[in-house]
């Protein structure tokens, strides 16, 4: 039960829930998107006080039942009611709405539907506590010097590694292949939408939005995938995609994005917003002249694109008729690391639609590439996490 006025939001990290519900499926869909969730706190039966109570309204419950959720629902104070019900009536329902219930699931419940009400229900308590400091999340491009030479992989398992050496931390992975993304073979998902939609809506784009167009792979990441037809493309203006990629990092701490192999326009404004470019190469002569390529035209542009240019040698060889050292002298420039070459355990964890920490977490290119992840997106440190942000990490020490 909600106390009656009484304490405000908690000293507490995360959002406290109260799943006033048996176990039913119904009950295991919450509970599944509130730990996918790491906002979220589940509290215990028996505690009073919760950010959130989502109720299941049984079947033969009456008017008593109906009046005690109206009763609830008059001292929530701050506090938010959802429920949830197997069968109902749509009269009741709208009486219950309109006397503060925020949101209703009917069964069975839709885990899309609850992950964006959650998602609702953290904006709202954001915008409730003022003005929001938005979020500076970085933003890793992976470009390959040549066809094959792992850039998918590296985006991938980059991501995936970003997720994992930052509990709690919000990363997406943005697939900028065109016309076919392979991202979401490799994480076995079939996203519903991708960003030609979005650009296509730009005028109505904002963090709610972008979510219900994000994948959610069940490593936490969140997966952005290309249009497939040409005709999704008519709004891919350099403008538009750095509109999205600036609200991209408002709402997450690392992005990284799959800028597969061809530079034009729109791959040059993403490496102009991007904090760091992995350019992807392996050890052999056509791949060395494409990398010098690529520095020769960033460098006729002037575009200071080259600070932040990280080549990486995928596939490493210790023992190659062009050794990492040559490959250094001949382009005058340090590579920034060696991804160590192991085809059987990659080629695995495409197959079967996982990450490489998923499939081989201790294989020696899933450890080199988890350094390479917090190398390139650095843990935040203590007095940075303090900071008022998106993630709600700000409601600590609010009374
Ligand atoms: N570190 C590695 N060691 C050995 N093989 C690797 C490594 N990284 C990737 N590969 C292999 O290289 C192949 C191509 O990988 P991937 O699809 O990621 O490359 P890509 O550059 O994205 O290709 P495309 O140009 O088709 O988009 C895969 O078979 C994968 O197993
Ligand atoms: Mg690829």
């Amino acid at each position: 039960m909600l106390p009656t006025g009484g304490k405000g939001t908690t000293m507490r990290d995360k959002l406290t829930v109260i799943l006033d519900m048996d176990p039913t499926p119904a009950r295991g869909v919450f509970e599944e998107c509130l730990s996918e969730d790491g906002d979220f706190e589940v509290l215990g039966a028996g505690e009073e006080y919760a950010d959130l109570l989502v109720r299941e309204l049984a079947p033969d419950g009456g008017e008593a039942q109906l009046e005690a959720v109206a009763d609830m629902v008059a001292r929530r104070g701050e506090r938010e009611v959802f429920l949830t019900a197997p069968v109902y009536d749509a009269e009741v329902l709208m009486r219950l709405m309109r006397q503060g219930v925020r949101e209703f699931f009917p069964q069975p419940v839709n885990h899309e539907e609850v992950r964006m009400a959650l998602w609702r229900f953290k904006e709202r308590r954001e915008a409730a506590l003022g003005p929001k400091r938005s979020k500076q999340g970085r933003i890793v491009s992976i470009f390959g010097a040549k066809g094959g030479v792992g850039t998918t992989s590296l985006a991938v398992n980059l991501a995936a590694a970003c997720q994992t050496h930052k509990p709690g931390a919000t990363v997406a992975l943005m697939d900028m292949n065109l016309p076919f993304g392979e991202a979401q073979l490799f994480l076995d998902i079939a996203p519903k939408y991708h960003w030609g939609e979005v650009l296509g809506n730009i005028s109505r784009l904002d963090a709610t939005y972008l979510m219900s167009v994000m994948s959610r792979h069940p490593s936490g990441i969140y997966l952005l995938a290309p249009p497939s037809r040409l005709d999704d493309l008519q709004m891919a203006t350099p403008e538009n995609i750095s509109r999205l990629l600036e609200l991209m990092r408002q709402v997450f701490d690392t992005v990284v994005i799959d800028l597969g192999m061809y530079l034009d326009e729109i791959t040059l404004k993403v490496m102009d917003i991007s904090d760091a470019i992995v350019l992807v190469c392996v050890q052999n002569l056509p791949c060395l002249a494409n990398v010098r390529r690529f520095l020769d035209n960033i460098r006729h542009a002037d575009s200071g694109l080259e600070e932040k240019l990280k080549i990486v040698v995928n596939r490493h060889l210790d023992e190659s008729d062009l050794v990492v050292e040559d490959m250094e002298k001949a382009l005058g420039l340090p590579v920034f690391w060696r991804v160590p070459n192991d085809y059987k355990t990659t080629l695995a964890a495409i197959n079967q639609g996982k990450t490489l920490l998923e499939t081989a977490p201790r294989a020696p290119v899933t450890r080199s590439l988890g350094d390479l992840a917090a190398t390139l997106a650095p843990v935040q440190t203590a007095e940075e996490a303090k900071k008022p942000l998106f993630g709600l990490k700000f409601l600590r020490g609010r009374s």
